[in-house]
């Protein structure tokens, strides 16, 4: 079964405590967090103040997705806010294994994301440290974005390097990820499915949850 991180950015910010009780009542098995600086992606989205918060609401895995620039002076916050994995852009780090070693050795599992033109081959010198692989299958800074279809190919291509390694790292896609296109993705060999607006725009979002981890 595959393991389902609806994204909170697509969420209802006036009613958080409503679709935190949502989510701690389905089959959800993350809570996937974008934070945005506005310089990394064109957008600005919340902070570890608010990841707090989510600590505090549910006792599911908080996924951090760190879409900004030198994470390496933000992992101890959000350590300290509750992120139990914390995942950084491989085009923000030229200093990747130190930032992915910092995150470890605050007791955070390791993500690495990579941006849609970040061919999979990039990975290859650090996939051996980390325990996930953000792949975006948008371009970060936005929900509600249609589902960029090369995904698939960088897919099947992580697969094979981490199956044939014998690896234990888990492959999560993110951005655009539907009902409609879940089924191919988890065959091309996702582990982790992202969903923003396909949940908490779906007029059931906890059957939408269900449908997703039951695909
Ligand atoms: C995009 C974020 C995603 C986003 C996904 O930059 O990283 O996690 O919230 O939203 P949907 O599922 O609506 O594409
Ligand atoms: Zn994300």
């Amino acid at each position: 079964m595959p393991i389902i991180a609806p994204s909170l950015l697509a969420s209802n910010f006036l009613n958080l405590q409503a679709e935190c009780k949502m989510l701690n009542e389905s089959v959800a098995d993350w809570y996937h967090l974008d934070i945005m600086d506005g310089r990394f992606v064109p957008n600005i989205s919340f902070g570890p103040m608010l990841v707090e918060f989510f600590r505090k609401a549910t006792t599911k895995v908080c996924d951090v997705h760190l879409m900004i620039e030198d994470p390496g002076n933000y992992a101890e916050a959000f350590k300290k806010a509750g992120a139990d994995i914390l995942s950084v852009h491989i085009e923000a780090c030229p200093h990747l294994h130190r930032n992915i070693q910092q995150i470890k050795n605050l007791g955070m599992q390791a993500g690495v994301a990579i941006n849609p033109h970040t061919p999979v081959e990039a990975l290859k010198d650090i996939l051996g440290d980390i325990d996930l692989v953000c792949m975006m299958s948008v371009n970060p800074g936005f929900g509600g974005q249609s589902f960029i279809p090369h995904t698939l190919n960088k897919i099947k291509q992580l697969r094979e390097m981490i199956d044939e390694r014998a690896l234990h790292v888990k492959i999560e896609i993110d951005g655009g990820v539907t009902l409609e296109n879940a089924k191919t993705i988890l065959d091309a060999g996702a582990d982790v499915l992202v969903a923003g607006n396909t949940v908490f725009k779906a007029a059931d979002p906890k059957a939408m949850i269900a449908a997703l981890k039951n695909l």
